[in-house]
């Protein structure tokens, strides 16, 4: 079997590649280990940029979103007893988030690929890369693809980045002392806009995914058991950390989904190795408090896409040379947004009494200079994609 592209991993970054490669007429294959109904139902992100919307919305996969997804033109930040609201239309005007479930994303992702006849396997075993230098292929299931480039798109668990050689790559990462233990469930959201709380008890993430679900996300010791958590014992402890403020109560309801998720800081230099091209969090991870994590997955598609289609437009390599240098500031950026963010609003054990004074200093300036805010804002709503950065 023989395609242009070979893609591993069906997640955001390899189903948006596949469909942006079609809509430039460059053909691919995406080979997904888990199941089509698996990957349709893993719950995990759910703000969009405005530049994650436009290039959804601009490749033909943005009609539902346009029509259920939630446009924010604000988050709160809670702390000492007080709400802050962080107003993009006045820092940033025109620019905003969506909040639409990565899953939906997913969903409109893999129905497009499938009506204009895309090649998606899902249920792939024992995916494997080689030749990465000069003649790519694929291996999986017993079966071979021959590719001009393969595209890992395979998360940080995949196989693509630990199939680059031994000291071709770099690694910078930091791990966090605590993890999020996030939950859907069937009640209104209590709030218009995201409310990120920050306590001594720890933070507090108030989010939602339609009129009727709320999603929710505290802070918990790393290695928490998900079956410390029972039901009853999160909502109190949700509680105690958002309704800190005169008049706010949280409406509670049936909770269907569950899951805690570690916190991790990830680089990998460069993001290629000879034809094969990483993307998304194959390549880098953010904790989720700056929200940037699927965004960022968005971010190096667009970078791909124009490189690869330079190379079959007029057999030019320089784009995709140029591919890793292209996207590792963007990338930088959100990492040191998603720290900041994580940094200013959790608890760290560690922390002494002088720490929690600059913490509560620099929540006092974000929340009260136009300029501090700003630079929350911007960076939040997601910088131009050609932002000198
Ligand atoms: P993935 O979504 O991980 O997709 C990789 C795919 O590759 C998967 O389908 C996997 O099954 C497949 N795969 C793995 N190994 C193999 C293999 N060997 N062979 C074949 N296939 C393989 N980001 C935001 O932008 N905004 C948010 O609000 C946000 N909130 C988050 C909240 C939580 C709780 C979590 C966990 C994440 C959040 N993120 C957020 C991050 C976001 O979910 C990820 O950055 C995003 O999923 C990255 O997409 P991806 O396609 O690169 O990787
Ligand atoms: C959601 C996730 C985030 O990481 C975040 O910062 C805000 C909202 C969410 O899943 O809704």
């Amino acid at each position: 079997m023989r395609t242009q592209v070979g893609i591993i991993g069906a997640g955001p970054a390899g189903l948006l590649l596949s469909h942006l490669l079609h809509l430039r007429g460059i053909s691919s294959v995406v080979l997904e280990r888990r199941s089509r109904e698996y990957v349709e139902r893993r719950v995990r992100a759910g703000v969009l940029e405005q530049g994650t919307v436009d290039t959804l919305v601009e490749a033909g996969v943005g009609e539902r979103l346009l029509r259920e997804g939630l446009p924010h033109s604000g988050i709160e930040l809670r702390y000492g007893g007080a709400g802050h609201r962080i107003p993009f239309e006045k820092l940033v005007p025109g620019r905003a988030i969506t909040v639409y479930g990565q899953q939906e994303v997913v969903k409109d992702l893999i129905a497009a690929r499938l009506a204009a006849g895309g090649d998606i396997r899902f249920d792939v075993d024992d995916v494997a890369v080689h030749s990465l230098e000069d003649a790519p292929y694929v291996t999986f299931g017993g079966q071979r693809l021959d590719c001009d480039v393969i595209a890992g798109c395979d998360g940080f668990h995949g196989i693509s980045r630990p199939a680059v050689p031994d000291g071709v790559l770099t690694a910078y990462e930091r791990e966090y002392p605590f993890a999020w233990l996030g939950i859907l469930a069937r009640v209104a959201p209590s709030a218009e806009e995201l409310i990120y709380a920050q306590t001594e008890r720890g933070f507090a993430l108030h989010s939602m995914r339609s009129p009727e679900i709320s999603r929710f996300y505290l802070q918990v010791p790393a290695g928490e058991d998900l079956a410390a958590w029972p039901d009853e014992r999160i909502w109190a402890e949700l509680k105690t950390r958002l309704e800190t403020v005169p008049g706010f109560t949280l409406a509670t309801g049936e909770i269907f989904e569950k899951g805690i998720t570690p916190l991790r800081s990830f680089v990998t230099e460069p993001m290629q190795y000879g034809r094969l091209f990483l993307a998304g969090d194959a390549a880098h991870i953010v904790p989720p408090t700056g929200a940037k994590g699927m965004n960022l997955a968005v971010a190096d598609v667009r970078v791909l896409t124009d490189a690869l289609a330079r190379f079959y437009a007029d057999g030019s390599t320089e784009p995709l040379d140029g591919y890793s240098a292209a996207c590792l500031k963007r990338v930088w950026r959100a990492q040191h947004f998603s720290w900041w963010m994580t940094t200013l609003l959790h608890t760290f054990d560690s922390d002494d009494a002088y720490a929690r004074r600059l913490q509560t200093s620099y929540l006092d300036y974000v929340t009260s200079s136009e300029a501090a805010a700003t630079t929350l804002a911007e960076n939040y709503v997601g910088l131009p994609y050609d932002a000198p950065v």
